[in-house]
């Protein structure tokens, strides 16, 4: 397995590959990997068919974070996650520093940057202002330095494929974009680094936002109208803030392809959620 520290390395690298007629598939992350991670893994290398090479790149991405949320926080562990990615048989480690993806100085004030203006609006880019023009900026870059043949997401973090899926549409990257469905823990609770932190009781109680997830489920589908989202709402506020330790963020109903708000709610009908369990902003999704 090759590991690049350079954006010029990373570059070469493909470049060689291509050259060769060899398909990439590439599989973005921040690191700390779990099971999901591996599943995207596993993935691109189907994607990439026999003769093709998988690439991974690991970088806490600074810009996508707000000033006051946990980018010191992230946690990182790069030699923990090169033995899983060679484990799982990439070809490629892509772990740039700071300074070589963004300019000496410039985190977060480049002049140039990527901004999605519609499905980044609402849920998480209202919520974290300024970090969807963090994500579509660095995987826009990411896209240039590797020139994948195909890009996996995970449908863990739905809105975000969506404005990915949407940059590459209106800006004609030459990826296809694939989004594998969210890996689990055997309680329900949606795998993301950021669980390393939940000890004891949070994590116990982390599992309400899946609860959440299964309440709206059996509701809809039990019924033959739209259940107005108003009482949906409702119905997960009081599952998650009977969590002593939980508080919800925002929960939305909308749907599938423009994450417009529903009022009434049905099968096919996308649900969002947000939640603190403790310092621990966690979130997760499903369509209903
Ligand atoms: P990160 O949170 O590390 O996630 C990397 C990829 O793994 C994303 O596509 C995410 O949706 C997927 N993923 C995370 N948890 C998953 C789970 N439980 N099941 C399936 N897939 C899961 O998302 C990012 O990093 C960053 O925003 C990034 C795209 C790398 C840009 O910086």
């Amino acid at each position: 397995m090759q590991v690049s520290k350079s954006v010029a390395a990373m570059q070469h690298l493909a470049e060689r590959w291509r050259r060769q007629g060899v398909r990439i598939g590439f599989v973005p992350t921040m690191g700390y990997l779990h099971a999901g991670h591996l599943s995207l893994m596993r993935r691109a290398r189907r994607e990439a068919g026999g003769g093709g090479k998988v690439v991974v790149s690991i970088y806490v991405n600074p810009t996508q974070f707000g000033p006051k949320e946990d980018f010191s926080r992230y946690p990182r562990d790069l030699k923990r996650d090169l033995k899983l990615c060679r484990a799982a048989g990439v070809d490629a480690v892509f772990a740039p520093p700071d300074g070589q993806m963004y300019h000496a100085g410039t985190v977060g004030r480049d002049s140039t940057c990527v901004v999605e203006e519609e499905l980044s609006q609402r849920m998480e880019g209202a919520a974290r202002p300024g970090h969807f023009r963090g994500v579509t900026t660095v995987v826009a870059k990411l896209f240039n330095i590797v020139r994948p043949d195909v890009a996996v997401f995970g449908a863990k973090d739905y809105q975000q494929e969506t404005v990915v899926r949407r940059m590459v549409r209106d800006l004609y990257f030459p990826v296809k974009i694939v989004v594998a469905p969210t890996v689990r823990e055997p309680d329900g609770l949606a795998m993301s680094s950021r669980n390393t932190r939940l000890k004891g009781e949070l994590r116990a109680q982390a599992v309400a936002l899946w609860r959440a997830i299964l309440r709206a489920q059996a509701v809809v589908r039990q019924s033959t109208a739209p259940v107005p989202a108003k009482r949906l709402r409702a119905e997960v506020e009081k599952l998650i803030d009977r969590e002593p330790v939980a508080r919800l963020d925002y929960v939305e109903f909308f749907e599938p392809e423009t994450l417009l708000p529903v009022t009434g709610v049905r099968r096919g009908t996308h649900m969002a959620l947000a939640a603190w369990v403790g310092k621990t902003r966690l979130i997760d999704n499903a369509r209903l």
